[in-house]
């Protein structure tokens, strides 16, 4: 029998998800060990986890190389990958929002300046104002944006809020709110039902 591979993101993520598969009676111990190995497997070999950038669970796992994964509704919704969303995890409570200088609140959108890692997201939000502006793609520290002149605003997400207060910048409007969510490649979903549809269930009823 072939192992399930479930992708985890490194960071912030992890901890949680981790917390959440022990419930789930999926042996963790060996998963935090401070490790530079990027795939581990459980001691029932029932699973292989690997750990790779939040940004790249969905790759992972529209492609196949992985079964399953955790991944927070912000890639999920920036990449618009060709794979299941099947739970809301509940964990990695954020929202999306635009962020700036709090005396810079705009009442126009003209020629708005946006920094941000999400260009599909904070694009279909301005079209859906029926505004143009300049999105300017960035990579990380998008706080920077506003403060070197780059750009105007952000679009990022806010967790605590302290990179923003650290960075004197200040929610300005806020567009939804995310989380992390179970993944499941869709061929997957199929040929491994038996395996992937108990695991489901159970981390279903581990998160309530
Ligand atoms: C994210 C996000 C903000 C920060 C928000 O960045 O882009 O910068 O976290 O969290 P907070 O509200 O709790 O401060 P991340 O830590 O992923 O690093 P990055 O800027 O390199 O993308």
């Amino acid at each position: 029998m072939s192992d399930i591979v479930f992708a985890l993101p490194k960071g912030r993520l992890a901890e949680r998800a981790i917390e959440v598969l022990e419930k789930c009676d999926i042996d963790c111990r060996f998963l935090k060990f401070d490790t530079r190995e990027l795939v581990l497997t459980d001691s029932n070999k029932q699973y292989k986890f690997i750990f790779v950038k939040p940004s790249d669970v969905t790759t992972y796992v529209e492609r196949g190389a992985a079964d399953v994964g955790v991944a927070g509704k912000d890639t999920i919704l920036e990449q618009n990958k060709d794979i299941y969303e099947l739970i809301d995890l509940k964990f990695g409570k954020c929202r999306m929002c635009v962020a700036g200088f709090e005396n810079d609140k705009k009442t126009s959108y003209g020629n708005l300046k946006v920094a941000t890692k999400y260009e599909r997201i904070a694009r279909e939000f301005y079209e859906s104002k029926g505004v143009n502006v300049d999105i300017i793609k960035l990579n990380g520290s998008v706080e920077l944006g506003p403060i070197v002149g780059l750009s105007d605003v952000i679009v990022d997400i806010v967790e605590s809020g302290a990179t923003l207060k650290a960075n004197g910048l200040t929610v300005l409007e806020e567009i939804f709110s995310l989380s992390a969510r179970l993944v499941v490649n869709k061929v997957s979903l199929k040929t491994k039902s038996e395996r992937i549809l108990p695991l489901v269930k159970k981390i279903s009823e581990a998160i309530v």
